[in-house]
């Protein structure tokens, strides 16, 4: 009895170290291997053998490149630096969608960048959408713990049948699992991979307060390390060209842990303690119920509150709060 038990924990505990998360020593791809430019012309500009890019936003246009090929699954992934000093207004996308094969019912799981005013920092947003379901916005923001215009971090997306995982480096910043009640809302079609760099004058900074200045463009975001592991298919017939078991090996774990570490799980919620800024399942301005994969926790709720007490319920501001109404991060208008 005491022995069986003991195995078990044995074989969970060793499942847990095995279980890698943004897996090493995957190839990383130079730019005419996995991708083409999808616009801004001279705006897009290859450095180093072809494995940097570079994506400049000034008066004329942004610009953005995508995958060859469509994929169900994987791992995607590049390391990025934003450009520095004033970005208000300046948005940096690193996403996956299939907008443009199916415009009614697309799939969409994106990290956007959202530039600031100098001095103060970057934000990163991320969201998905599922078969159309544009009306139901999951946005969460954050702010960094570092400077993202300083160095190169990587970002990464996993993408499974089940799991969608977002990763700053190392760390997980958020999981979505599907659920039963989520339906088609959960990304489940060949996407391609994007990067792009506009101008989000309209929205991107205090919803909209604070536009592009051209007079400190171009603006350059830099990507580089790009990979894309994951099962490229025909979007059609979604015959898959790769084999989904290889593909599923690499994740192997028992699910909820699989492509988080123990040691992971405990950083992501550290994180997201810290520097989540804002998240729907407690926007009660957009959902008096809150979407159905909502796991509710009431110091979450209390802590946004502090930031919010408009968008995340109760109406007024606590006494003693610190924040003021005009720094608050969570107006910035969800315009996707
Ligand atoms: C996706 O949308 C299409 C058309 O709107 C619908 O026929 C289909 O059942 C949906 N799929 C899922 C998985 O919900």
């Amino acid at each position: 009895m005491m022995g069986s038990y003991f195995l078990g924990w044995l074989m969970v505990f060793s499942a847990l170290v095995l279980a890698s998360a943004t897996p090493k020593n995957l190839p990383v791809l130079s730019f005419d291997e996995g991708y083409s430019q999808l616009f801004g012309e001279d705006n897009l500009m290859l450095l180093r053998d072809g494995k940097t890019v570079h994506l400049s936003l000034d008066e004329r246009t942004g610009a953005g490149f995508v995958s060859q090929d469509l994929y169900l699954h994987g791992f995607f992934s590049a390391s990025i630096k934003l450009p520095a000093d004033y970005t208000a207004g300046v948005v940096v996308a690193f996403y996956m969608s299939n907008g443009d094969i199916f415009e009614r019912n697309h799939d969409e799981i994106d990290f956007e960048f959202l530039g600031n005013i100098r001095g103060k920092e970057w934000r990163i947003q991320t969201n998905i959408y599922g078969n159309g379901s544009t009306t139901v916005g999951r946005e969460e923001r954050y702010s960094f713990w570092f400077d993202p215009s300083e160095d190169f971090h990587q970002y990464s997306i996993l993408w499974t049948e089940n799991h969608i995982i977002f990763y700053v480096d190392e760390t997980p910043i958020r999981e979505i699992q599907r659920t039963k009640e989520m339906g088609g809302d959960f990304p489940s079609k060949p996407m391609s991979l994007y990067a792009t760099i506009w101008d989000g004058s309209n929205w991107a900074t205090n919803g909209g307060r604070y536009k592009v200045n051209y007079k400190y463009a171009p603006y350059i975001a830099e990507f580089s390390d790009l990979v894309l592991h994951g099962c490229a298919v025909d979007p059609i017939e979604q015959s898959p060209k790769c084999d989904q078991a290889v593909l599923d090996a690499l994740f192997a774990g028992p699910l909820p842990v699989a492509g988080i570490t123990s040691k992971q799980r405990v950083e992501m919620v550290n994180f997201r303690k810290k520097y989540m800024t804002y998240s729907y399942c407690y926007d009660r301005l957009r959902y008096s119920i809150p979407p159905s994969e909502c796991v509710i926790d009431s110091r979450e709720a209390e802590r946004l509150r502090g930031f919010d007490p408009v968008t995340f319920g109760g109406g007024r501001r606590h006494r003693g709060k610190r924040h003021h109404r005009s720094r608050m991060n969570g107006d910035e208008g969800i315009t996707i």
